[in-house]
């Protein structure tokens, strides 16, 4: 067990339907912690940035469009294995996949519109959290 950061989108499907503090406590009942949050509106530039892994895929700009259409959450979360810890408390990407009980079997409305974001890997979840995050601005 290692103590981990990695990093949270509550996207603008889930703030739109007043989901922010829904999603927010089966974070927390999971025993992550939130250590960082802000509420933006990610600009055209910023989304297209932060998915520019996906910038080849056939849905990149209308995730671009989707990602820009309300506000989102960004969030640091911390705790032992925090990384594979909210992939499980978020479920697949495709709700319909999602086991019983995560975030995306519950909230989501889609593939697309699939209410939250999380890093894949040790390596994004630093890159991710540097991107919307300072040090100063995390407080663990
Ligand atoms: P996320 O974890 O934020 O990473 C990339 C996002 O692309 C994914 O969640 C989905 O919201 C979105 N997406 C849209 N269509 C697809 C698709 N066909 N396969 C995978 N991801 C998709």
């Amino acid at each position: 067990m290692t103590m981990q950061r990695t990093f949270s989108i509550i996207k603008p499907d889930a703030t739109r339907r007043n989901l922010t503090g829904a999603i927010n406590s089966k974070i927390e009942a999971s025993g992550l912690r939130i250590i960082a949050q802000k509420r933006i509106h990610m600009s055209d530039r910023e989304a297209r940035e932060f998915y520019a892994v996906h910038a080849d895929r056939p849905f990149y700009n209308d995730l671009v469009s989707f990602m820009t259409s309300g506000p989102v959450v960004v969030q640091v979360l911390e705790g032992q294995n925090a990384i594979a810890a909210y992939r499980e408390v978020m479920g697949s990407t495709n709700p319909s996949d999602a086991a019983d009980g995560t975030i995306r079997k519950e909230f989501a409305e889609g593939i697309e519109a699939n209410s939250v974001h999380g890093s894949d890997s040790i390596e994004n979840a630093a890159i991710e959290i540097a991107y919307f995050f300072t040090n100063e601005e995390i407080v663990g």
